[in-house]
């Protein structure tokens, strides 16, 4: 097989992940719940190459250094697992902004371990996808299937045990939706991986936020199975308002949010006191999400899209599962 193509959705966490217990195998200190993202996709286009160094394009261009390095220590990492003796050439394309709190990441490491699978033939199922792709990003272990997604923070010291399995499919809700509110801002400057390091140490409501996530994830569990929507946005807002509280409190502080941000945060929940159901979250990034309900979207998007500092708004329904779209 000389190249292969695949797609792959990001996902916004409904219960997050921050913080590892284990920095080198990308060990999570609590288990996260996600949802996949539709109306975003990474294209991977994976080849190998002659030379002696892996070649990499994100988006037509050469990346910077802080994009590329962890690409290029994935892609060792791998080398030195499977005993591959080979470079790559690694074409990606991302139709929405990379490294900005939009989780390019997680559809980036899901794509990149999915195109390895399948470039080299390792044969690789889904649990070990999922724990390859979450050596890339942690998030990356919840963008190997569609739907809801639940990262097992596992007990294991190997990390074997620790991966993402799907809860429900695409099709489980359909009515479900998100609505990405592209606010105006660049990338972020504390990424993720070093983020959520100082949280760990330093943020005095860390260890809070663990224990009120462990109740919320069975109840978020509950609330989906049931489709019961006010709960589940209700359990995600909630995880994000202690999210955002961690990060706020962290030394250094990590505020990853704009005053654009809180205005579309302020706007959601006042449309929520006013009847609509609907609930905010966020990445660790200044864009907002908004859960809500299909019928419910046309109205939010054109009160949120008024705002200004608001570039875009953009209608997700639920993503489904990966696709390996050409392979030669
Ligand atoms: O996997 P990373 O390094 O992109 O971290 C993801 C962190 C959050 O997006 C804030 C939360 C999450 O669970 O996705």
């Amino acid at each position: 097989m000389h190249k292969v193509i695949v797609k792959t959705h990001p996902n916004i966490a409904l219960i997050k992940y921050w913080g590892k217990r284990h920095e080198q195998l990308m060990l999570p200190t609590k288990t996260s719940l996600s949802v996949s993202l539709d109306a975003f996709t990474t294209r991977t286009e994976l080849s190998c190459n002659d030379g002696t160094c892996d070649e990499l394009l994100l988006n037509g261009v050469v990346s910077s250094e802080r994009i590329y390095s962890p690409i290029i220590k994935f892609l060792d990492f791998c080398r030195a697992l499977f005993g591959l003796n080979k470079y790559f050439s690694v074409m990606t394309h991302n139709d929405f902004p990379t490294a900005a709190g939009l989780a390019s990441s997680s559809s980036g490491f899901a794509a990149l371990a999915l195109a390895i699978n399948q470039l080299c033939k390792l044969g690789l199922d889904a649990c070990q996808l999922s724990i390859l792709a979450r050596l890339g990003s942690g998030s990356a272990c919840r963008s190997l299937s569609g739907g809801f997604v639940m990262w097992h923070k596992g007990c294991r010291d190997d990390g074997d045990d620790s991966y993402g399995q799907q809860l429900f499919g695409a099709d489980h809700w359909p009515e479900f939706c998100v609505l990405i509110v592209v606010v105006n801002a660049g990338q972020k400057i504390i990424s993720s991986r070093a983020g959520m390091h100082l949280s760990v140490q330093t943020s005095p409501l860390y260890k809070q936020w663990l224990a009120d996530s462990e109740q919320r994830l069975a109840q978020m569990q509950t609330a989906l199975k049931e489709r019961d929507f006010i709960s589940v946005g209700l359990l995600a807002e909630q995880d994000w308002d202690q999210f955002q509280r961690v990060a706020l409190t962290t030394h250094p502080r990590l505020d990853y949010w704009t005053p654009v941000s809180h205005q579309v945060i302020t706007k959601v929940r006042n449309a929520r006191a006013a009847g609509i159901k609907c609930y905010c979250t966020t990445d660790a990034g200044p864009h907002v999400k908004v859960l809500c309900l299909q019928s419910d979207a046309p109205h939010l998007i054109a009160m949120v899209s008024s705002l200004s500092g608001v570039v875009n708004v953009v209608q997700s329904a639920v993503g489904s599962e990966p696709i390996v779209a050409y392979a030669d």
